[in-house]
């Protein structure tokens, strides 16, 4: 029996939202309940929850889902949103280090989301800010709200998290979105999780060996050795701005098409997930088949951002 199963008001301890790895079960399981609250909380009681506050919204990186579903999130909470979505209209354009940006930004804002391209940017952030800072993706590190919205839609659609077989396919070795995942899905119980990549894009150690005594988990080659015992399959991008030398991205780029030909021989109750955006790797073929659950993934954003800028006002005790 899966520990914290079954269990009603979790507690949520942290202060900042920088890593997975910060999270227990009890936190996790304290998000999806609050974003289920905020699915089912009318509009007007909704609106008062953050009334007067302001939280700011700095992209180091693009963005589309997170950016914009954070924005919603404040706007829904009845906040403002202070900040900027390029940051060469900044004053990081003239050279100001990221600790400046967060400790100046932190005097306007009562919380912080910030996207940046270099990995561990979000806990110095956290370090020089003494408002909450929640990562809303650093390199190819960590995106911890990702992975509580990819939990969030799991839940949804199984009733469960416990249990279940989940494929994670494609970059897994700059994919943040995977790397705190897999971690994540550790805190559950009886998981398999299968790493489906070439060797050059394998899941990187540092994971495996954080994940191996909690975790049952293979790696594949190729998705259709493992696709029949899948419960979710979830597909990533290979990321180009993530290469150094463009000739390996050519070559490994069309290594996976998830298309409706190669899920044949799926479970029926099988859910394609992809944080998107997508490119060639899961074909647009799929979207009306009842595996695809990305749309309903990315709409589950506003919810569990909701919930996670609620329960920091809550520890905090604003
Ligand atoms: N899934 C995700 O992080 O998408 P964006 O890059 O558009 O925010």
């Amino acid at each position: 029996m899966l520990k914290g199963s079954g269990r009603k008001n979790f507690s949520f301890s942290l202060t900042d939202v920088v890593s997975i790895s910060d999270f227990g079960r009890a936190d996790i399981e304290a998000v999806l309940e609050k974003a289920a609250a905020m699915e089912r909380m009318p509009r007007e009681k909704k609106l008062k929850l953050l009334r007067g506050r302001a939280v700011a919204s700095l992209f180091f990186e693009p963005s589309t889902r997170t950016r914009l579903s954070f924005e919603t999130a404040i706007q829904n909470l009845g906040a403002s949103v202070i900040g900027f979505a390029d940051a060469n209209v900044s004053s990081v354009k003239k050279g100001e280090t990221l600790s400046d940006t967060i400790r100046v930004v932190s005097g306007y804002a009562d919380i912080i989301i910030m996207r940046h391209y270099i990995e561990g940017a979000a806990r110095l952030a956290s370090e020089v800010s003494n408002k909450p800072i929640i990562n809303a993706g650093d390199g190819a590190n960590q995106h911890p709200t990702q992975t509580l919205l990819d939990l969030y839609t799991i839940k949804k659609a199984f009733g469960r998290i416990d249990g279940l077989t989940i494929g994670l396919l494609g970059d897994l070795k700059y994919g943040r979105t995977v790397h705190s995942l897999a971690q994540a899905l550790s805190l559950f119980d009886n998981i398999k999780l299968a790493f489906i990549a070439p060797d050059e894009l394998a899941m990187p150690q540092h994971i495996k060996e954080r994940i191996a005594h909690k975790v049952s988990f293979e790696e594949h080659a190729e998705l259709s050795s493992v696709l029949s015992e899948l419960d979710v399959l979830y597909v990533t991008r290979i990321q180009k701005e993530r290469f150094a030398d463009p000739a390996e991205y050519e070559r490994l780029k069309d290594r996976y098409v998830v298309d409706r030909k190669a899920l044949q021989g799926a479970k029926e109750t099988l859910k394609v997930m992809h944080p998107l955006p997508r490119v060639n790797e899961l074909s647009y073929d799929v979207d009306s088949t009842k595996h695809a659950l990305y749309f309903e993934q990315a709409r589950n954003g506003v919810p569990v951002r909701e919930a996670l800028l609620v329960l920091l006002k809550d520890v905090r005790k604003w």
